[in-house]
């Protein structure tokens, strides 16, 4: 038995689909069972990270845990402090006490002890207790996914004909496809943990005014006007707006992350093992943003 938390968001649910496909038996741990659909046969449990009790209910009989639950986009308790600083480290404590043969960790290839970002010092903090857990481990580092990124930037290209552009635009980024890393994941949680640990990153480097560009023409439309938000605005605003909207004021800071630090990675010897990533124009043509179904 697998155990995804995460199970519902956008990498767990590919992560799932993914392990059906190959017939294991998949536990998705939730705070909500009653809205967790899946298309096949997945348990669904219900539990918190923040309630150690629906952990060690939810982890029992599994041998191995996939985590991609976050804290990145709440707030308060749901936030990072809650979920990165005591909820992640608590299900590792559980793990550390149960059968389990994996823990397969979504961390972030931004996770460093000196980031700006709290979110991603803390995610690295994660790194170090899984590390220091004496658990058989995978730490799965991804750039920035194509499936998070294109949904925010196509919308104003639909509907105005605008590209979003944070900071310069001009950074270079390895984009990668949420089924690719759901792939490499699946892949692992099947087997004993290594102590592996690897950056994920797509096969190209684009910038986001590349991206938008890529965005537009999949969608057979033009950019005629751009939301620019220079990189001073994104830090003013991100303080201005911490006490007021936590969530908002963390996505600026990493905006200015995404603009400012290196996002380029070789992720080359990962995919020569597990598969040939898609570029974005093949995650465009496979997805589609903006077609309705039935269109
Ligand atoms: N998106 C990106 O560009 C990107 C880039 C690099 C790394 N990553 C990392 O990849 C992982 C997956 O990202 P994603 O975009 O797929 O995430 P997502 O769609 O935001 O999903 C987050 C998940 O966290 C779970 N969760 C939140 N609070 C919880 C709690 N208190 N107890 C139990 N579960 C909780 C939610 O489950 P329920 O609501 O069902 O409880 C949900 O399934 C994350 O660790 C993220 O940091 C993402």
């Amino acid at each position: 038995m697998i155990v995804v938390f995460g199970g519902t968001g956008k990498i767990g649910r590919q992560i799932v689909a993914q392990l059906r496909n190959e017939k294991h038996a998949v536990r998705v741990a939730t705070r909500d069972p009653s809205s967790a659909r899946f298309a096949g046969d997945v348990e669904v449990v219900a539990a918190d990270l923040r309630d150690r009790h629906s952990l060690v209910r939810a982890v029992t009989g599994a041998r191995a845990i996939v985590c991609t639950a976050q804290g990145g986009g709440g707030k308060g308790a749901n936030g990072p402090q809650g979920i990165e600083g005591a909820g992640i480290p608590s299900l590792i404590a559980v793990a550390q006490n149960s059968a389990i043969e994996h823990f397969v960790y979504f961390s972030t290839a931004s996770a460093r002890a000196d980031s700006p970002v709290e979110f991603f010092r803390l995610k690295y903090d994660v790194e170090r207790t899984l590390r220091a857990s004496g658990l058989p481990f995978s730490i799965l580092r991804p750039t920035h996914l194509m499936d998070t990124w294109v949904e925010m930037l196509a919308e104003p290209i639909t509907k105005k004909g605008k590209a979003l552009v944070l900071g310069s635009g001009a950074n270079a980024v390895s984009w990668v496809a949420g089924t690719d890393v759901a792939r490499v994941a699946a892949a692992l949680a099947v087997r004993p943990g290594e102590g592996w640990s690897a950056d994920l990153g797509g096969p190209e480097a684009l910038t986001l005014t590349q991206v938008n560009e890529l965005i537009a023409a999949s969608l057979s439309t033009r950019i005629r006007s751009e939301n620019k938000m220079p990189l001073g605005m994104l830090r003013t605003m991100s303080m201005l707006m911490k006490p007021f909207n936590q969530v908002l004021a963390r996505q600026m800071q990493m905006g200015v992350v995404l603009d400012t630090q290196p996002q380029v990675v070789d992720s080359s010897a990962v995919w020569a093992r597990y598969g040939r990533p898609l570029s974005l124009s093949a995650w465009l043509e496979r997805n589609r943003p903006g077609v309705k179904e039935g269109a």
